[in-house]
């Protein structure tokens, strides 16, 4: 949901540096691109609608001169993607120039009065304005710094702000309020961006910004100031990411989703290999608490459904799903007995911090499961623990979908053991079956890919398909269908099998593409009849089974992936869907790592 980014060095070439950290960032929007550099006492802008490469080749965003700038990525939210649109915006006399990740809810009445004083506005955006109330400050005598701070105190609404003065020209002031804002520590070079593979070429040192903060950044200096107005002791707030710098490289694959397919079983290892204390004090607080309750968005929702549902079957618990942004519907029946389980890969998704705090200001114990240390629903939560997948790139989940699944199984069998349901044996026992997941990952990627890519031919020319699963399948179900849906843009809806004869099931005839998963034994006598249904209607069947299932012989086309065990299929059963979507789009010419109007981070409500 737009990516800024700045850096600040000595002897460094600007242009070139933002075009790259900004190639990091395009996963986070990619209708404009823009940079603006201060070189010579003066601030030179490049900016235009497109995706970077194509910009580039218009404007030669390197050859932007300078030691210190701004850059944007932009996903479009007030004004169609132009080249006026696009930022950096600057005020009337080229003073002030601004990137923004956000939504300035109050700008109209802004724009209104900076009119009346005749400020010329040049595009659609609701950013514009902060460049021209910056200019506005200077005018009337106030510091650079003063002007800034003042700016930032008459907006409303959602913002990661960079920006350049051209009186202070070696420094970059940015504030940070719900979008997230990190700063990364170099030797005598700053960053700072939406998020860490922005700069992870050049340092894995990041102060993750909190909401409220503000200050600028030069080649040597670092100031900031919490919202209370205190300035931060920075030493104290450095964190080391462990994430490397070809994690953010494509490394051969055609693109970032399909290396990332092919990563899970290395990242699975990691996550299980992360399997800590936290996760004990997460399970033990969910043990004993009230209500649970559980949020995400998406594919992260998936997840949490699927925990859900494994926790009732596991321990005898019940957890209460809800989707995030319909927050304001479970808030009101939480109490302080009560515990709330927020899971976002990003750490940063807006709907889900909103429920988060909600639910914090009812009493409420708050557990994340993230994949980003130092992210700010981590931070704002009293347990954070953390799936280990390295950075994801590719806008559609794929691997921190399978590592939060695994994350999710070992929280749950947990909570098992803290409810007394089973004892220490059985807990070691389950841990050796998690612990297979990486194997047997490998060997279903090995035994769906060419599966994959010769079925996806078939899905990639139809205008609709079902995906249906029963108990712990239908959350597998739901994700298949939303990655096929995102990234091939075929119409795609996931459903309990149960339920499709209560409607679904007028849309089929002769052709017409289900997909079936099955990870419950006990619920395939049930499932046949739905395969049976599709069938008698001419659906085109194809089933997504474990090593002992029966429904084998009952679909057109199907994968066995190589297990038969119940924990462990939701993870592998995953993959041919992840691959199927990926080969869909590919064949259909679109790119997987860029879906069209989508984000990988959602920053706006
Ligand atoms: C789909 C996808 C999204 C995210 C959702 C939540 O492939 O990636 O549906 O799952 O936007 O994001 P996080 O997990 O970052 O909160």
């Amino acid at each position: 949901m737009c990516g800024i980014v700045g850096v600040a060095g000595e002897n460094i070439s600007a242009g070139y540096l933002l075009r790259e950290c900004l190639r990091k960032l395009e996963y986070r929007g990619y209708d404009s691109v823009g940079i603006a550099t201060i070189n010579d006492g003066k601030i030179t802008v490049a900016k235009g609608a497109g995706k970077i490469d194509e910009v580039d080749l218009r404007l030669c965003l390197q050859c932007l001169r300078g030691n210190i700038g701004i850059g944007h990525t932009r996903w479009a939210t007030h004004g169609p993607p132009t080249d006026n649109n696009a930022h950096p915006h600057i005020d009337c006399k080229d003073r002030v120039a601004v990137v923004h990740n956000g939504i300035i809810e109050n700008y109209l009445e802004l724009k209104e009065e900076l009119m009346r004083k005749s400020h010329e506005f040049k595009s659609q955006t609701d950013t514009e304005v902060i460049a021209h109330l910056i200019e506005d400050y200077l005018y009337q005598g106030l510091e650079p710094y003063e002007a800034f701070k003042k700016a930032v105190e008459r907006l409303r609404g959602s913002y990661a702000l960079a920006v350049l003065i051209i009186d202070t020209p070696d420094r970059i002031y940015f504030a940070r309020r719900y979008s997230p804002l990190i700063i990364g520590v170099g030797v005598d070079i700053v960053f700072l961006a939406s998020d860490i593979p922005a700069f992870l070429e050049y340092t894995r040192k990041v102060i993750p910004l909190n909401d409220g903060e503000i200050g600028y950044v030069s080649s040597k200096t670092i100031h900031i100031e919490d919202m209370s107005g205190r300035v931060v002791d920075i030493p104290s707030r450095i964190l080391e990411v462990d994430w490397s710098p070809e994690s953010a490289r494509k490394e051969g694959y055609p693109h970032f989703m399909l290396k990332e397919i092919h990563e899970q079983p290395r990242v699975i290892g990691d996550t299980i290999f992360g399997f800590s204390k936290d996760y004990e004090a997460a399970a033990s607080t969910l043990a004993s608490s009230g209500n649970i309750f559980i949020t995400a968005a998406g594919t992260s929702f998936h997840a949490s459904l699927y925990f859900s549902l494994l926790t009732a079957r596991l321990a005898g618990k019940k957890v209460i799903p809800f989707i995030s942004s319909e927050y304001e519907s479970y808030a009101n029946l939480a109490n302080k007995e009560d515990v709330l389980v927020a899971v976002s890969q990003s750490g940063e998704t807006i709907d889900t911090l909103m429920a988060l705090r909600s639910f914090k200001e009812r009493g409420c114990k708050i557990i994340s499961l993230t994949n980003v240390i130092g992210s700010v629903i981590s931070r704002e939560s009293h347990l954070p623990v953390y799936m280990k997948a390295g950075p994801e790139i590719g806008v559609a989940a794929t691997k921190t979908f399978t590592t939060q699944l695994t994350a999710l199984t070992w929280l749950s069998s947990l909570v098992s053991f803290y409810t007394g349901k089973i004892g220490r044996d059985e807990l070691s026992e389950i841990k050796g079956r998690i612990m297979k997941l990486p194997d047997l990952a490998t060997r279903t990627i090995s035994r769906s890919e060419g599966w994959a890519r010769r079925l996806s031919q078939v899905i990639s020319s139809r205008h609709s398909v079902y995906y249906l699963g029963r108990g712990l399948g239908l959350p597998i179900a739901l994700e298949g269908a939303l990655k096929l849906k995102e990234i091939a843009y075929v119409h795609a809806e996931g459903y309990p099998a149960g339920e499709s004869k209560h409607g679904p099931i007028a849309l089929v005839e002769p052709g017409f593409p289900v997909v079936f998963v099955s990870i419950e034994k006990n619920l395939e006598r049930k499932l046949v009849g739905n395969i049976e249904e599709m069938k008698a209607r001419g659906a085109f069947t194809i089933g997504i089974f474990g090593e002992q299932s029966e429904l084998v012989s009952r679909v057109d086309e199907r994968i066995i992936v190589p297990s038969s065990d119940e924990l462990l299929l939701p993870v592998l059963e995953t993959i041919p869907l992840q691959l199927l979507a990926y080969y869909a789009a590919v064949a259909k010419g679109y790119d997987p790592d860029k879906p069209r109007n989508l984000a990988k981070t959602v920053t706006v409500e």
